[in-house]
C-alpha cells in the first residue's frame, strides 16, 4: 500500500556513482525526508549484458535493500527507455528513420522503432526478469514503464512502420475504399488500388495528404501505447497487486493523455517551467489541472521537475528564491500527492551533468541543498491536503486527435496553435482565482458551470451533440474560431462554419480571414474598453440570431461581428471568432462567467494564485511584493507558518500560505467532546 501523505524524491541513477555514496545518499535522503525514489528508468545496459542473459542485477539488489532498510519505497522502472548498445549492434532495424528517411543512430536514447518487434520481444522480456527478481521485493511501491514515451522520437517512418500502418489501415478501413473516401483521394490523383500502395506520410515533394498524416498520428500514438501495454501485460501478469505508471509530459502534441491516463493506476507528468519565463507558473498551473483531470479518482505524481536549472533550453536560468518551493506547492494545491524531481544527484558526466539535482555538485552547504530539505519539511506539514479532491466549476476542452488536425499545413493560418490558444483562455480564468479542469469534448459536462472550447478544429457526430446538449440543458459554452470545422476524417462539414453548432451559436461563418502577425483591428462595442483589439483571426460572419458583444471597428471586415452570444435552449453559447488583447479576452470569460453564476474560492490581486482543495486553501503570491488578501472573518489554521490568521492575510514577496478549515464554532445542540 502507498503511504500516506505527500511524498517526497526523485529519480535515483545510483548506477552512475561508486557504491561508497550509496550510504551518503539515504543519509541525505533522509534528512530531506525523500521517502519515494524512481531507480533505474536509463539502467538497461547496466542490467543485461546480451539478448535473453541473466540481469546482472548484483548492485540494484543492494540498492533496493539499502533503500527498503532507510524507509525509502521505490517506483521501479522497467528500464526499457533507452535500448543497450549490443541490441542496436546485433539488430539495427530497432533504430528509428525519420520522415526524411533517416536512420538515427545509437548513442543518445530513445532510439526504438516502437513497431519493432524485435525491441518489444527484448523489452518484454527485461520487464519479465525485473518482476520475477524484484516483484516481491519489499521496497517496491509503483511500477514506471519505460520513461516519457514519445519523448524524442514521436513517430518511426521505416519499412517495418510501414507494414505496421498498412495492418492498421486494414483494421481501420476495412476496404481500400473506405480509406480512399475518408483520405480524400480523387484529389490530386491519390487514389490507391491496394493497401500494399501505402506509404507512411514521408517528405514528399509539396504537403502530403492530411488525412493520412492524421492517421499517421493516430497510429503513432498507438504503436507507442502498445509498446507500453506490452509491459503492463507482464507486470499484471506477475505482480498484479503493484499499481503502474509512467511519466506523461502534459501538453505534449505525440501522446493521446486521455488514452493514457486510462491505461495507469497513478497518472504521473514531468513538468519543467521555464523559471526564465515570468508568466510561467500559468502554464505550469495548467499541467497541473490537466495531470488532475486525467487522473479523475485516481491519484497524480509529479514525477519530475528540477530543483534549478535544465539543461536542455538554449540558456538555461537558475530557479529564483523560493520558485522550487512555490512551484512544487502549486502543484499539491492543484492535487499531487507526490513531488518527485529529476534528479536526486546531480551527475558527473553525460549529457545531463549540468541539470540540476537535489543534491548539487557543490554540495550539501548550499543554498539549493537547504530548499530542497526545507520543501520536505512543508510536505510533512502538508499530509492533511493528500488524497483531497479540487474541486472546479469550470472546464476548459481538450481532444487530441482534433489537436493533431489541427496543427496540420496548409491551413488558413499557420499562427492558431492549440496550446499557445488554450493558454490565452486560460489565463484569464487563473488570474480572476478559477481552477479549471481540462476535459474531453465527448464526456459528461453536467458538472460544470462554464465550460470553454478553444480552436477545436475536429468534431464527430456524437461530440458535436454532446457539446450542443451540455448547452441545451443550461450550460455556458464560450466557443472559438476554427472550431467544429471539419468531422473526424478532417473532412470539412459543409454549409458555413461551424456547420454542428449554427444553430447553437446563432450564426454561420462565411469565411475565415486570418491576420498578418503583428497587425490588430480595434474592437467595439458593450465588452470593448478603448484600447480593446482583434488579433490573429478575423470572419465574416451572417449573424442568425445571436448578439455581437464586440463588433470590428476597423480593417477589411469593419462592422462585422467579433465576439456574439447567444441563448440556447436552457444555456448560452458564446462565439470569439478572434483573438481579442488580454485584457478583452478576460471582459468576454467575466461576463460568462457571470452568466454561469460561477465565482472563484476568493477575491485575490493580481500575481496571487488562490486554489481549494479539500478544506484547504492555498495562496501562492508569485509577486515580487507583499500582496494582501481577504480570508473571512473566521480563523484558520497557517498550516505551514503555524499560527491562525483571520481578516485580511499578507503575503509577503514569494509568500505561500495553507490555510486549514474554517473552523464553526460550536453551536448549542453541538455534541459534547469526549474527555
Ligand atoms: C525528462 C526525462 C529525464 C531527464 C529530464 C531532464 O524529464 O524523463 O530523464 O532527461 O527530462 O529535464
Amino acid at each position: 500500500m502507498p503511504r500516506s501523505g505527500i511524498r517526497y524524491g526523485g529519480d535515483y541513477n545510483p548506477e552512475q556513482w561508486p557504491e561508497e555514496v550509496w550510504a551518503d545518499d539515504v543519509a541525505l535522503m533522509a534528512e530531506a525526508g525523500v521517502d519515494l525514489v524512481t531507480v533505474a528508468v536509463f539502467a538497461w545496459s547496466e542490467l543485461q549484458g546480451g539478448p535473453g542473459r541473466e540481469l546482472e542485477g548484483g548492485w540494484l539488489d543492494r540498492v533496493l535493500d539499502l533503500l527498503d532498510q532507510a524507509g525509502v519505497r521505490v517506483d521501479l522502472a522497467t528500464a526499457t527507455a533507452s535500448p543497450p548498445p549490443w541490441l542496436a549492434a546485433s539488430h539495427p532495424e530497432i533504430l528509428p528513420v525519420t520522415a526524411a528517411g533517416v536512420r538515427l543512430s545509437p548513442g543518445g536514447r530513445q532510439h526504438y522503432c516502437p513497431s519493432s518487434p524485435v525491441y518489444r520481444e527484448a523489452a518484454v522480456d527485461l520487464v519479465e526478469r525485473m518482476a520475477r527478481r524484484y516483484g516481491g521485493h519489499p521496497a517496491l511501491e509503483l511500477w514506471h514503464i519505460g520513461n516519457e514515451f514519445g519523448c524524442h522520437v514521436p513517430a518511426c517512418y521505416c519499412d517495418v512502420s510501414a507494414a505496421a500502418f498498412r495492418a492498421w489501415l486494414q483494421d481501420r478501413y476495412g476496404d481500400i475504399d473506405e480509406l480512399n473516401r475518408a483520405w480524400g483521394t480523387a484529389f490530386w490523383s491519390q487514389r490507391y488500388r491496394s493497401f500494399d500502395e501505402v506509404l507512411p506520410p514521408r517528405i514528399a515533394p509539396t504537403f502530403p495528404n492530411p488525412a493520412q498524416r492524421l492517421d499517421y498520428r493516430r497510429f503513432s500514438n498507438d504503436e507507442l501505447l502498445a509498446c507500453y501495454q506490452a509491459e503492463k501485460a507482464v507486470l499484471r501478469e506477475l505482480t498484479p497487486e503493484v499499481p503502474v505508471t509512467t511519466n506523461l509530459m502534459g501538453l505534449f502534441r505525440p501522446v493521446d493523455g486521455w488514452r493514457w491516463a486510462a491505461e495507469m493506476d497513478v497518472v504521473s507528468v514531468d513538468r519543467y517551467p521555464d523559471p526564465a519565463d515570468p508568466n510561467a507558473h500559468i502554464g505550469a498551473a495548467l499541467v497541473a489541472d490537466l495531470t488532475r483531470s486525467l487522473a479523475g479518482p485516481r491519484p497524480w505524481y509529479l514525477m519530475e521537475q528540477a530543483p534549478g536549472a535544465v539543461n536542455w533550453r538554449p540558456i538555461n536560468a537558475a530557479k529564483s528564491r523560493g520558485q522550487y518551493r512555490r512551484w512544487s506547492l502549486q502543484a499539491v494545491a492543484r492535487g499531487a500527492d507526490a513531488i518527485l524531481q529529476f534528479q536526486w544527484r546531480a551527475s558527473a558526466a553525460g549529457a545531463e551533468k549540468f541539470h540540476s539535482a537535489m543534491v548539487p555538485h557543490a554540495g550539501t552547504d548550499t543554498h539549493l541543498w537547504r530548499e530542497v530539505v526545507a520543501l520536505g519539511a512543508d510536505l510533512v506539514r502538508l499530509a492533511p491536503v493528500a488524497g483531497r479532491p479540487v474541486p472546479a466549476e469550470v472546464a476548459v476542452l481538450l481532444d487530441w486527435e482534433s489537436w493533431w488536425g489541427l496543427e496540420l499545413d496548409s491551413h488558413p493560418s499557420a499562427e492558431v496553435r492549440q496550446v499557445a490558444l488554450l493558454l490565452e483562455l486560460y489565463t484569464p480564468l487563473f488570474e480572476a482565482g478559477f481552477v479549471v479542469d481540462v476535459a474531453h469534448p465527448a464526456a459528461d459536462l453536467s458538472a460544470y458551470a462554464l465550460v470553454v472550447i478553444p480552436a477545436l478544429y475536429s468534431v464527430g457526430d456524437g461530440t458535436a451533440a454532446n457539446i450542443d446538449g451540455y448547452v441545451r440543458r443550461g450550460g455556458v459554452a464560450v466557443v472559438t474560431y476554427f472550431s467544429a470545422v471539419v468531422d473526424t476524417a478532417d473532412r470539412i462539414q459543409l454549409g458555413g462554419y461551424p456547420a454542428p453548432w449554427r444553430e447553437m451559436l446563432g450564426l454561420a461563418v462565411e469565411e475565415f480571414a486570418p491576420m498578418p502577425a503583428g497587425t490588430t483591428d480595434r474592437l467595439t462595442g458593450v465588452l470593448a474598453a478603448a484600447t480593446s483589439s482583434a488579433r490573429r483571426w478575423e470572419e465574416r460572419i451572417q449573424l442568425r440570431g445571436a448578439e455581437a458583444l464586440l463588433s470590428l471597428a476597423s480593417g477589411p471586415l469593419e462592422g462585422g461581428a467579433a465576439v456574439t452570444v447567444h441563448d440556447h435552449g436552457l444555456g448560452a453559447a458564446y462565439y470569439m471568432a478572434t483573438s481579442p488583447d488580454p485584457a478583452t479576452t478576460a471582459e468576454v470569460l467575466a461576463h460568462a462567467a457571470s452568466r454561469a453564476g460561477v465565482s472563484p474560492a476568493a477575491r485575490v490581486p493580481s500575481g496571487v494564485e488562490v486554489v481549494q482543495r479539500g478544506d484547504h486553501l492555498f495562496l501562492i503570491n508569485h509577486a515580487e511584493d507583499m500582496r494582501q488578501v481577504d480570508i473571512g472573518e473566521a480563523e484558520r489554521e497557517d498550516l505551514l507558518a503555524g499560527g491562525r490568521h483571520s481578516g485580511v492575510a499578507n503575503l509577503g514577496p514569494g509568500e505561500v500560505l495553507v490555510l486549514g478549515a474554517v473552523e464553526v464554532p460550536p453551536g448549542p445542540d453541538a455534541p459534547t467532546p469526549p474527555r
